[in-house]
């Protein structure tokens, strides 16, 4: 249903006063934003969980100076090109490499992609940040 619909929810005051302090440190000036923002993030993991296409981005750090880890690495990103959608390459220093990779697809694919690449010896940190297409959160 399009719209805004308006409803009343009954919750434990000493709840709605830690909520209130933690919107507010957050930056929201609205209960409204903050409470469509926390269910958006459930429907968002139940599309992870169960759905067909999500979107998102894996963060890789690792050392340059570990060749090996290169060839492996763009191996795996070649295994995976249908949820590949753009590269991303960043030399932070002499020896760190930051790396974005955004993908769009299968989300049991893009886990897999970043299980493989996470495994890799040599990767220093690497974050999968789960976001949405934004076809079925509004
Ligand atoms: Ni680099």
């Amino acid at each position: 249903m399009a719209g805004i619909s308006r409803f009343g929810i009954s919750l434990p005051g000493n709840l709605i006063e830690k909520f209130d302090r933690l919107i507010k440190q957050k930056g929201y000036t609205s209960r409204s934003k903050a409470f469509g923002d926390l269910i958006r993030q459930e429907l968002v993991k139940v599309e992870w969980a169960e759905g067909k296409e999500v979107a998102g981005a894996v963060t890789l750090i690792y050392d340059h100076h570990k060749r090996d880890l290169l060839t492996k690495a763009t191996d795996i990103q070649h295994d995976f090109q249908k949820v590949i959608i753009s590269t991303q390459h960043i030399h932070l220093d002499h020896h760190n490499c930051l790396e974005i990779i955004a993908v769009k697809g299968d989300p049991k694919e893009a886990q897999s992609l970043m299980g493989k690449l996470k495994a890799l010896k040599g990767v220093k940190h690497a974050t999968l940040s789960m976001s949405s297409t934004g076809k079925e959160v509004v």
